[in-house]
């Protein structure tokens, strides 16, 4: 959610955390600031708003020194003000947090108490006041903020400075994410990579429970009872180029055009052709034991849910093998029925996703074996899980995700032919035309590109639209659900995506012409179905987008707009249809003037519950 960027080395501290800061804006942008310590005393500049309005601040008034933290926040408890914004003090001790502390209000009546005075409405304030109040028996900074971590519930990715100790920056993490990026003697310290790998690609991943002590040229990682952890940088094979936009007017554009090339990626080096099977280098499981598992639980959030359900239509459909889709949020709380025979599989392009990880650790707890389909390396989806399919999208910075969504389809795609061809449910002969048909992507998702200015011409035609409606069947239902998603999300038009077959059953009734309806009508199975409620639109007087497949010219002929996607095979086309459809959403919000790359309200990885 927000983003921490903590700098210590010999340069300007100010300047370095606020090019980490842009790069992780992506994260929070309500609010953003940063804290610097220059001889002994130090000094915040906070602002409301993105961050060009701290820009612009710290222009006015620059900060100096060589240590400093800096935040820019998603409003969890409180709300997008300049109070509200981090970093905050308590005393003499300054902090930027990420996570939420749960028993914040009872910590703060403690320190009210003691005679604390609090500015701000937020949870993250308590922890400024509770490190200062330590303060005043502990000997040093370090012992303070050991003594404060075991009093907080909740979690955290924290920097902490303070002015009596100002040689010495402190970071501490627990549930939500922290890596330190070293450089000699400098260190760079970030809740996500992009924010510093420009500087470095030496990085240290920190785990749970895990303090970091930076100090003069330094660091020594401790447990939270001040026990020395050996942690060794790992070099992140990522280039900072990814993170630029490369000519495109926004990162969405840029990473729906990347993706031809992140098709090609999730299969390089994994297809055998001549076996009509793939390998999946971290799934670590044998035929026998994937043979063992009854059933299958897909978990996830969001589009990575979706991507979640057209697993379930392609694992039941060619594996036979049951298949369970869970929201991440409820799955924890329900009392799951998964056991040791269950393969559980959470999907999250960030690997951080805090409903997702505490799924895991549910489904864990039951004995569960975990293979999680992530896109960011060693994220901590990734290393909590026993096996691990990487969709090697790369850098996804714009808050929709797209590449992020047709990969984890590429992904559980080549699952369900891993799983087919360990059950026999997949012959030799049908797993050979399924790896051709993944080889085609790439060529087909550049064509389905080329389809922009048509896609265009629909958003102008429905731009004063309020509401939309997605249909499809099949495996272009998730498809659906996922097309209405990058609607709401970047254009504000309220959307909805429904089995075709629903309609009949309630939303017939919005249909006017005022309600635009996209169906999606593959060259399937399910045509013929798909056509009639198409017809029940129409009829209605509805308002309707018809996206076909290349050759079909009789489907479209009643709609508005008939528009030809490329055939990639029953399966891989719902791939296609999501690339059309993302390409919808784009385009509406861009003829909307929104910004597509850091929507309102939103946060690229929700790193709460
Ligand atoms: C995608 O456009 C969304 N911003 C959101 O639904 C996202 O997919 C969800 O938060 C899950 O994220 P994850 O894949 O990183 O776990």
């Amino acid at each position: 959610m927000c983003g921490i960027v903590g700098y210590m080395g010999c340069h300007e501290a100010s300047p370095v955390i606020m090019s980490g800061l842009k790069m992780l804006e992506y994260r929070g942008y309500d609010s953003a600031g940063i804290c610097t310590m220059d001889l002994g005393a130090v000094e915040i500049r906070r602002s409301s708003g993105k961050l060009v309005n701290l820009e612009r601040l710290l222009n006015e008034q620059p900060l100096h020194g060589t240590i400093g933290i800096g935040h820019t926040r998603w409003a969890t408890h409180g709300k997008p003000t300049v109070v509200n914004a981090h970093p905050h003090r308590g005393g003499a001790v300054v902090v930027v947090h990420n996570g939420i502390i749960e028993n914040y209000l009872s910590l703060k009546e403690e320190l009210l108490d003691k005679g604390h005075m609090f500015l701000s409405e937020t949870d993250s304030e308590v922890i400024s006041h509770l490190v200062d109040e330590k303060l005043k028996t502990a000997t040093t900074l370090e012992e303070a903020v050991r003594l404060a971590l075991k009093d907080l519930q909740g979690a955290y990715a924290l920097c902490i400075l303070s002015q009596r100790d100002d040689k010495t920056l402190i970071a501490a993490k627990s549930g939500s994410p922290m890596v330190v990026g070293i450089k000699g003697h400098e260190f760079f310290i970030a809740s996500d990579m992009p924010a510093i790998i420009a500087n470095t690609r030496e990085m240290v991943i920190m785990e749970d429970g895990e303090m970091a002590v930076f100090r003069n040229g330094t660091v020594i990682f401790t447990d939270l009872d001040g026990q020395d952890i050996v942690k060794t940088p790992r070099f992140i094979d990522w280039s900072p180029m990814m993170a630029e936009k490369n000519g495109y007017p926004n990162f969405m554009l840029k990473e729906i055009h990347e993706q031809p090339q992140a098709v090609k990626n999730v299969t390089a080096g994994r297809l055998r052709p001549n076996e009509g099977d793939v390998f999946l280098e971290g799934l670590h499981l044998s035929d026998r034991q994937l043979l063992s598992f009854e059933r299958l639980c897909l978990v996830a959030c969001g589009t990575s849910w979706h991507a979640a359900l057209a697993g379930k239509y392609m694992i039941e459909e060619h594996c036979r093998i049951p298949v369970d889709v869970e929201i991440a949020s409820e799955f924890r709380y329900r009392d799951p029925l998964v056991s040791g025979k269950t393969l559980v599989i959470p999907i999250s392009q960030s690997g951080e996703t805090a409903d997702t990880l505490a799924a895991l650790r549910e489904a864990k707890s039951r004995d569960a074996h975990i293979v999680s389909i992530c896109n960011v390396v060693d994220s901590s989806i990734a290393r909590e899980s026993d096996g691990v399919i990487y969709t090697h999208a790369g850098l996804e910075i714009g808050v929709a995700s797209t590449k992020a969504f047709t990969t984890q389809l590429v992904a559980l795609y080549m699952l369900t032919i891993r799983l087919g061809r360990a059950n026999g449910a997949i012959n030799l002969e049908k797993g050979r035309e399924m790896i051709a048909a993944l080889n085609a992507l790439p060529d087909l998702v550049e064509k389905t590109l080329l389809l922009d200015p048509q896609i265009e011409e629909v958003a102008c035609e429905y731009l004063t639209s309020w509401d939309a409606i997605y249909l499809g069947r099949g495996i272009s239902y998730p498809i659906a659900l996922e097309g209405a998603l990058k609607l709401k999300e970047i254009s504000y038009i309220h959307a909805d995506g429904y089995p075709a077959g629903e309609m009949k059953h309630g939303p017939i009734a919005l249909i006017d012409r005022e309600m635009p309806v996209f169906v999606l009508a593959p060259n399937d199975r399910h045509l013929v179905k798909v056509r009639s409620n198409m017809e029940e639109v129409i009829t209605r007087g509805g308002r309707v987008a018809a996206f076909c497949s290349a050759g079909d010219e009789e489907t479209g002929k009643r709609a508005e707009f008939s528009l030809q996607i490329p055939w990639a095979g029953e399966v891989l086309s719902a791939v296609l249809f999501a690339v059309a459809l993302q390409l919808v959403a784009y385009n509406f919000a861009i003829l909307k003037g929104k910004d597509v790359d850091q929507p309102r309200n939103l946060a690229k990885s929700v790193t709460v519950e």
